[in-house]
């Protein structure tokens, strides 16, 4: 198994070019599965998630190339319906093909996500969501045994606010009998990006990027051809990156209207910040400011930026909070921040953190993808030598972040164990 080691304190600076989004991804080589033939998909980032969906869609008969970030995925002959166990157990996004297979195909053999770090995280309004849609489901050894008829087209209250049951609604009801209202859509901009490619394929969608939708069901959609949106997370980490190190970067290729809370964070933090139309300069203080923090529904603080913004913190002159309110229990990173000398104490979901003049390099373990990242943050402002071990959880969602980092004049080597 891989590790990562740095060597620190370092001051990050130069540029680094944003990739695609993987949280846009993922939905949308799932919703490939709704028309035949031969998707494109551009800007995908080599992401051993990415590497994940592919494998099931071949599972599923697609045929799958992907060359320069460029994936082409074709459906014209597929042979299985099922995602079985071992891989939705490694990524739970691949519970995304559900809706799709149901919708177009009729039929399908899911198995159902565990737990993970984070929590329980169930999928109930998924399954609510698509039996809602007319889908047949039934729970077997595990799996989700659904069956169909063409969907039929219903009003769908989501309860709360959940990025992934919208997604699996709306690429389920695109194809459905008559027309679907989503009460309650989530508004994050991978929601409205699913939304927008699908309409680029025919789909018939009103309301994007609101929190009712209407869709009116056609019987067909064309494949996709769609370029990604830059990954807002991985934008948001090298901000912060660049924000605790006291570094000076520019980040390229980004939308920084999806920032825009994570900016307002750092800025708070006694970041110097500027941003142009797809490009954000961020100028880390000597040492930041304390802040108080609270993850919400987009355009809210992301949940995704949590374990971030709390490496950023723990050398902050003063004591801040951070808050959790999408998933109470996604605090892992904590004890691995204090190997490294941090001082935070967790009261529930709030993470209280006082911040100590120096963080020291020791060995840690990351526990899942945005945690890594967090561990590399502080892992950059301490003095002395930091491993990180379990590396595979950054590279489910960062392409190559070593290499960049390094371009960026930061000590870090991925060794192999
Ligand atoms: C997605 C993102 C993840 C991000 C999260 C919140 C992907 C692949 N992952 O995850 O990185 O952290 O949004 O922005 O895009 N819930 C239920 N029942 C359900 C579904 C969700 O109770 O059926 C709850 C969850 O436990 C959580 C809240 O709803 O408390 C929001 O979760 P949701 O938005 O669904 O997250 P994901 O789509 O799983």
């Amino acid at each position: 198994m891989d590790m990562f080691v740095i060597q620190g304190p370092t001051r990050l600076s130069g540029t680094v070019v944003i990739n695609g989004a993987k949280n846009a991804v993922l939905p949308l080589m799932a919703a490939a599965l709704l028309a035949r033939g031969k998707n494109v998909i551009e800007n995908v980032p080599r992401l051993r998630d990415v590497h994940t969906m592919i494998q099931l869609l071949e599972i599923l008969g697609a045929r799958v190339t992907f060359d320069k970030h460029v994936l082409t995925i074709d459906t014209t002959r597929l042979k299985r319906l099922e995602a079985p166990y071992d891989l939705v157990r490694t990524m739970r996004a691949s519970i995304y093909v559900l809706g799709p297979l149901v919708a177009a195909h009729r039929r399908a053999r899911v198995s159902m996500p565990g737990g993970c770090a984070w929590g329980p995280r169930p999928i109930d309004l998924h399954l609510m969501a698509l039996e809602r849609l007319g889908a047949k489901l039934a729970l077997d050894r595990g799996y989700i045994n659904a069956t169909a008829r063409r969907l039929k087209g219903a009003e769908i209250v989501f309860p709360i606010s959940s990025v992934g049951a919208t997604g699996q609604t709306l690429m389920a009801c695109v194809l459905a009998k008559g027309i679907t209202t989503i009460k309650n859509a989530a508004l994050e901009p991978e929601i409205t990006e699913l939304a927008e490619a699908l309409v680029s394929a025919g789909a018939k969608i009103e309301g994007i990027g609101q929190t009712t939708m209407r869709i009116e069901g056609v019987e067909e959609i064309e494949p996709l051809k769609y370029r990604v949106m830059p990954d807002r997370i991985e934008a948001g980490t090298f901000a912060a990156a660049a924000a605790a190190t006291g570094g000076k970067v520019r980040i390229d290729k980004c939308n920084p209207s999806h920032l825009e809370s994570v900016l307002h964070a750092l800025r708070a933090c006694g970041a110097k910040i500027q941003t142009g139309r797809d490009n954000v300069y961020v100028e880390g203080p000597e040492r930041v400011d304390p802040v108080h923090v609270v993850t919400r529904e987009y355009p809210g603080f992301p949940t995704d930026m949590q374990a971030q913004i709390i490496a950023v913190l723990c050398r902050a002159r003063g004591t801040s909070t951070v808050k959790d309110t999408i998933y109470p229990d996604r605090f892992t990173h904590i004890p691995e921040l204090r190997r490294l000398g941090a001082n935070i104490r967790l009261d529930g979901n709030i993470a209280v953190i006082t911040g100590v003049k120096m963080l020291k390099g020791a060995p840690v373990m990351a526990t899942d993808i945005r945690a890594s990242s967090a561990l590399i943050i502080s892992g950059l402002m301490a003095r002395g030598r930091t491993e990180i071990r379990r590396v595979y959880h950054i590279d489910r969602g960062y392409e190559a972040i070593e290499k960049r980092l390094r371009k960026l004049g930061a000590s870090i080597r991925r060794v192999s164990e």
